[in-house]
């Protein structure tokens, strides 16, 4: 049987190999952070962090994942904490930059679209720590498959989130 990684634990799973990440992560693993939204790799809703990599679970077969990590939206706060060294008493109850900018900035709307934005914006934060507003568009329309789609329209309130959410992960850094 297929055996994946998601969020640091290795799970056996019983899905043809392939089948796609979204269906198994959904369906078999519990793990509902990454959505359907199209199916398509056309929306950006299921995106997950393959090696620290963005990738849409909906086109992606598991036999593809084998032997790399994936992380979903679940994942960020001890991918955050294992980043800063900090041991799992130290990150009990703390939510990655992102997901604290999210909050603060209350970015989502029907939060649909909000999982694969928090997961883009981690992984150009990962490779740029200071990005322009410009940096954060590029990120979400160009990089991919397909630019991320937000039907609510909270692309201002986004792009706060990722700007407050560099400033957090500077200064997460620097704790
Ligand atoms: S559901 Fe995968 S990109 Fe839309
Ligand atoms: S918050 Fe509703 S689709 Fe983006």
């Amino acid at each position: 049987m297929p055996r994946i990684t998601v969020n640091d634990v290795e799970r056996e799973v019983s899905a043809s190999p392939d089948t796609p990440l979204l269906y198994v992560l959904r369906n078999e693993l519990d793990v509902m952070t990454p959505k359907f939204g199209c199916g398509l790799a056309q929306c950006g809703a299921c995106s997950v962090l393959l090696d620290g990599e963005e990738v849409r679970a909906c086109i992606t077969p598991i036999e593809a994942v084998a032997g790399k990590a994936v992380t979903t939206v679940d994942g960020l706060p001890a991918r955050w904490a294992k980043q800063r060294g900090l041991s799992p008493q130290q990150a009990a109850g703390k939510l990655h930059p992102v997901q604290q900018a999210w909050i603060e900035e209350q970015v989502s709307q029907c939060g649909i679209c909000q999982f694969g934005m928090m997961i883009k914006i981690t992984e150009l934060l990962e490779q740029n720590a200071k990005p322009s507003d410009a940096d954060i568009k590029a990120a979400l329309t160009t990089s991919g498959p397909s630019p991320h789609l937000c039907r609510c329209g909270s692309y201002a309130a986004i792009l706060e989130g990722a700007q407050r959410a560099a400033k957090l992960m500077a200064q997460g850094a620097e704790a």
